[in-house]
């Protein structure tokens, strides 16, 4: 088929669903990942023509029951660096990379060896761009999922980064491994669960229904239940100049300070995103 008719097509079928731009944005970012066809390329010859187009045609079916574009390319980009994504991963969002960027920012104030963990590491996106951004730091992932985990190692090898990555539910600490009884960490971060049900109807289908519930929701009665705990954590486990780093819900942002001033914590910044929605929270032990 050509490629001219090909994206004819696309917006026929999910103009419906999808601004026209984005309808592009799609039709592209397939071309050239799969095909390595640029725009310009069609631009200088419109009459190109795609000999398999099968691919393009799944896609085109999945765009229209709205699943994720980077679920469909079983990639994204986070931090300059690539990442492998499914449907057992949350896509990792820019809000969270301004989140690492915090953290690589702040690591002046170690000048050793030091010790990161990432708690609810999903994809692995924090660890392994903290990883690859601070050498010397080891690094640790946690994550309840299995079916994560296994898609955060191949991108700790996809990376060639080492990250120590483990199976653990952080409310529970009859799953914990030794080694999180035996080590202290510099830097403990996490961006935890923290939508509440309530927030559902305000959530695009794309989101509710192909990304991970496990990685997203928390119950109305109890929205910092991860925050409580790994706050906890943190006052056992972080060595004595560490830091406490969190993503949080934009409408939690006081009951967050709240939180980590009850637990004694030091230097509590809350920090903005590029929304300019309360979006991460730092604390520091001493
Ligand atoms: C919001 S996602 C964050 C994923 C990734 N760190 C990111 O920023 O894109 C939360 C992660 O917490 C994990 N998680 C949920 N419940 C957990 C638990 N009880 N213990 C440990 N991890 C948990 C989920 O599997 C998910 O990967």
């Amino acid at each position: 088929m050509k490629v001219k008719e090909l994206q004819h097509t696309f917006h026929q079928e999910l103009d419906v669903h999808y601004d026209k731009e984005e309808v592009d944005s799609f039709f592209f970012m397939l071309l050239s990942y799969w095909y390595h066809i640029e725009r310009i390329k069609l631009a200088l010859e419109p009459n190109l023509i795609l000999e398999d187009d099968s691919k393009m045609f799944k896609a085109l079916d999945r765009l229209k029951k709205q699943q994720p574009i980077q679920y469909i390319l079983g990639e994204t980009e986070f931090f300059g660096l690539p990442f492998k994504v499914t449907e057992f991963t949350l896509i990792p969002r820019p809000e969270t990379e301004e989140l690492v960027e915090w953290i690589v920012n702040h690591q002046g104030e170690f000048n050793k060896k030091m010790r990161i963990i990432d708690i609810g590491t999903g994809s692995g996106c924090i660890a392994i761009s903290l990883a690859k951004n601070i050498p010397n730091a080891e690094v640790f992932g946690l994550d309840v999922s299995a079916d994560a985990l296994k898609i955060a190692r191949q991108n700790a090898d996809l990376n060639k980064v080492n990250v120590h990555f483990m199976e653990a539910n952080i409310l529970d600490s009859t799953t914990w491994p030794d080694v999180l009884f035996q080590m202290e960490f510099d830097v403990i971060v996490s961006n935890p669960p923290y939508v509440r049900e309530l927030e559902k109807s305000l959530m695009k289908a794309n989101v509710l229904d192909h990304e991970p519930h496990l990685a997203l929701f928390v119950k109305d009665e109890d929205p910092l239940v991860f925050y409580k705990a790994i706050t906890q954590f943190a006052t056992k486990k972080l060595t004595d100049k560490g830091a406490l780093f969190f993503e949080i819900n934009e409408y939690l942002g006081n009951e967050m300070i709240h939180l980590l001033t009850e637990n004694k914590f030091k230097n509590i910044l809350l920090k903005q995103d590029m929304f300019k929605k309360d979006r991460m929270i730092k604390g520091e032990k001493n």
